[in-house]
């Protein structure tokens, strides 16, 4: 193993895995071939990242019978009829049980891809290479796969763990400054429910972090990763703890699938959301005035939205928040913030006091 290679674990028994962030990881030849079960090996990306990134790893894949499924790029592409496409590309191939799927792409390949592998043949083993950095950060640790529906965003899928999470930060070079920003939004959410060390480095090194400065980024992935892995450890189903991964979601949800998938993207909708899920914690009575500044201020600095789209009215938003995975039969339920590191499970809220923040909210 080279040195320059960090490797966390994440704890899930039988089913634990290593998740390995590095720069160049896509021209070492020794790493991937471990978590490889047989010669069939499927690769799963899409007609932006495989011009840019498909041959290098064809290179470490030679020795293998691979086949490659380029999807068209983009959240609206995130439904079961791509997934179908996999499936039968898979069968095409006759490609069996032991086949290994390996997604190559963003947080929509990366859940796609996974929801293919957990229903293919009741289960094939798969890996994640996350080439976004929100995919870095978040969506290739975990487990959750799935596929939106036109009525609700990632409302089909499944829990189910990858063999390995390889992470090149040297991919994030080519990432535009937009989608960037949108991943910081998913960093800033780590150190926002439970790493007020980590929410202070980041108002501390934000520039660098825009930046792309490779010390930082590495930094800021690896700490997301470690936090993300110690709560899926402790509540790998989401029967608790896990449910504060979601700040800001819930109403994040309503913005991407209320304005259509794909116009604001998904870190975008839920910096949004966390803003106003910080309003209503200071509506709660648990954050003032100035920590939800503090909060709003650190997503301005990202580069990121913080205004409600004036598009989406209350009622639809309502309509929208009501069809949440963690609401429990008619009630809408929130993660709230108590303070900058520390996030509440959901709670339920009244839909006066959700109007009252959707009303209300008007940023800094
Ligand atoms: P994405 O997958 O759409 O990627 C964003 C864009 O960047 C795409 O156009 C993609 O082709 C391009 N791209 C990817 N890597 C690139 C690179 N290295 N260089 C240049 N361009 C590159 O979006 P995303 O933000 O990565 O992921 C968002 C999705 O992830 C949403 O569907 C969201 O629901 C899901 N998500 C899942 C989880 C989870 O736990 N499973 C967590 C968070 C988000
Ligand atoms: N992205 C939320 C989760 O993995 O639980």
């Amino acid at each position: 193993m080279m040195s320059n290679i960090k490797q966390l674990q994440l704890e899930l028994g039988t089913r634990s895995y290593p998740i390995f962030i590095g720069s160049n990881l896509l021209s070492q030849i020794d790493l991937l071939p471990q978590y490889i079960a047989s010669q069939q090996v499927i690769v799963i990306t899409n007609t932006t990242i495989a011009p840019l990134y498909l041959e290098k790893l064809k290179k470490i894949l030679a020795s293998y019978s691979l086949e490659c499924v380029i999807l068209p790029d983009g959240e609206q592409y995130k439904t079961l009829n791509y997934v179908e496409k996999i499936w039968t590309d898979l069968l095409d191939a006759k490609f069996n049980r032991k086949a290994t799927l390996i997604t190559l792409g963003g947080g929509v390949i990366g859940d796609m891809g996974g929801f293919a592998a957990a229903c293919y043949q009741r289960g094939i083993p798969f890996i994640q290479i996350p080439t976004t950095l929100l995919a870095q950060v978040d969506s290739s640790v975990g487990g959750k796969t799935g596929v939106n529906h036109v009525l609700g965003k990632n409302m089909i899928g499944a829990f189910y763990q990858p063999k390995a999470v390889l992470i090149d930060i040297s991919v994030l070079k080519t990432l535009n400054d937009r989608q960037l920003s949108a991943g910081i939004a998913e960093v800033i959410k780590y150190g926002l429910i439970r790493d007020p060390e980590f929410f202070e480095w980041i108002e501390k090194n934000i520039e660098r972090l825009l930046a792309k400065d490779e010390e930082a980024l590495s930094f800021a992935i690896e700490r997301s990763c470690l936090n993300k892995a110690e709560i899926v450890a402790e509540d790998e189903h989401e029967s608790g703890i896990r449910a504060i991964l979601n700040l800001g979601h819930t109403f994040g949800h309503a913005i991407e699938t209320g304005m259509g998938y794909g116009v604001y993207l998904h870190g975008e909708a839920v910096a949004i959301g966390t803003c106003l899920a910080a309003d209503l914690s200071r509506r709660l009575g648990y954050l003032n005035d100035e920590t939800v500044l503090r909060i709003i201020t650190l997503f301005q600095r990202a580069k990121l939205p913080t205004l409600s789209p004036e598009k989406l009215a209350t009622d639809r938003y309502l309509e929208l928040m009501s069809v949440d995975k963690k609401n429990i039969d008619d009630d809408i339920r929130v993660i709230i913030l108590k303070k900058i590191g520390k996030a509440n499970l959901p709670i339920k809220v009244t839909t006066a006091l959700l109007k009252e923040t959707l009303n209300g909210y008007r940023g800094v």
